[in-house]
């Protein structure tokens, strides 16, 4: 299987009326089913249960989310209409904290409708369906150029480690971390991809393994303390990550782990990237400080793998997130090219048309 023939990870079934249709990423790797959500409520749970995760594939849901929230505004007021849109979005936006392209896509819709606040309700709902699609497409074409920036990074017999899902399940498709990987594979290049586990909910081994499996990518899962003793042992060249949010500085937050990874690629000298779309990128975040850090239940943590893995009474800490320094990232892979070295002025420079 190709790249392009993986399954999307959601879209937008028929018009107005129609529904979202996303693949339930709890369920995989034993089953690929979809679910459908037909409201924002089933959209909200299917963001904290991580039915959908990785932070541009919440974004879209989010966007989509919003148009469920307002297609059946039965009146013709339009300030009675922008304000059940506001409250949908404040709802949706309640889902998870730390991936800025939530908000980041919420306040896009929000916009967009504002600034059809001269035309009639029917026309702005239809506006906003068309909004919650663009993103989607725009994110698929964000994560292909992000492939192709990145692709040059990835040489012939490399080994290359990530942490969590930046796939495509974890995005409109081919995802931000893993794109570089999917245009190298298309380019003929061999190299091996190792995988970590990604406690506790297993990103990697689940999601990442199996979409790389799909496109005929060789990948090695490995649990999350073993990366220090394949770098030392030379089978890692390379580190990309993605990211929930890039703070003004480029300080990351991405999936909890990631910092552990930076400081032992920092150790080895082996040069740690992150990849992410501008969208993830938060400039009214000064540094990584300021960014909320998702606290998720204990219970992940102690029953690991469906079952108690911890005792009962103990008590866990489970945040889903950590901060990467900026320091100790070489460069980031951006729709709007490199990064590198990381600073806030080489930030700023791309956003200026973002
Ligand atoms: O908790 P998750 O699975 O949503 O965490 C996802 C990550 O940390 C990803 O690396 C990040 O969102 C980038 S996805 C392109």
């Amino acid at each position: 299987m190709k790249t392009g023939d993986l399954p999307r990870t959601i879209e937008w079934i028929g018009g107005i009326d129609g529904y979202v249709s996303l693949i339930d990423q709890t369920q995989l790797p034993e089953t690929l089913i979809r679910i459908e959500c037909r409201d924002p409520q089933s959209i909200w749970h299917a963001i904290q249960r991580l039915s959908v995760r990785g932070a541009p594939a919440i974004g879209i849901a989010a966007a989509m989310g919003a148009v469920l929230g307002i297609r059946d505004f039965a009146g013709t007021d339009i300030k009675e209409f922008l304000s059940k849109l506001d409250e949908t979005c404040d709802y949706l936006a309640s889902s998870r904290p730390t991936a800025v392209n939530l908000s980041w896509a919420l306040e896009r819709m929000k916009c967009v409708a504002k600034a059809k606040g001269n035309s009639n309700v029917s026309d702005i709902k239809n506006t906003l369906l068309e909004e919650a699609k663009r993103i989607r497409d725009e994110d698929a074409a964000m994560c292909r150029e992000i492939g192709r920036v990145g692709e040059s990074l990835i040489e012939d017999g490399m080994g290359v480690l990530t942490h969590c899902n930046a796939g495509g399940l974890a995005t409109a498709e081919y995802g931000t971390a893993l794109a570089p990987m999917y245009v190298a594979h298309e380019k003929g290049r061999s190299f091996r991809v190792f995988a970590d586990e990604t406690r506790p909910l297993l990103q990697g081994s689940r999601l990442t393994a199996w979409e790389l499996q799909q496109a005929g990518i060789d990948v090695t899962v490995i649990c999350d303390n073993m990366a220090a003793s394949l770098m030392r042992e030379g089978k890692i060249d390379l580190v990309i990550t993605g990211a929930d949010r890039i703070a003004a500085n480029g300080d990351v937050a991405n999936k909890i782990g990631t910092y552990g990874v930076a400081v032992l690629a920092k150790a080895h000298e082996i040069p740690f990237y992150v990849a992410a779309p501008r969208s993830t990128i938060d400039l009214a975040t000064q540094d990584g400080s300021a960014i909320p850090i998702e606290e998720r239940d204990p219970e992940e943590v102690r029953r690991g793998f469906g079952r108690l893995t911890a005792p009962a009474d103990i008590p866990c800490f489970c945040p889903a997130f950590d901060v990467t320094p900026a320091k100790f990232v070489r460069g980031l892979i951006t729709d709007a090219g490199l990064v590198e070295p990381v600073t806030a002025s080489g930030i700023a420079e791309i956003m200026k048309n973002a």
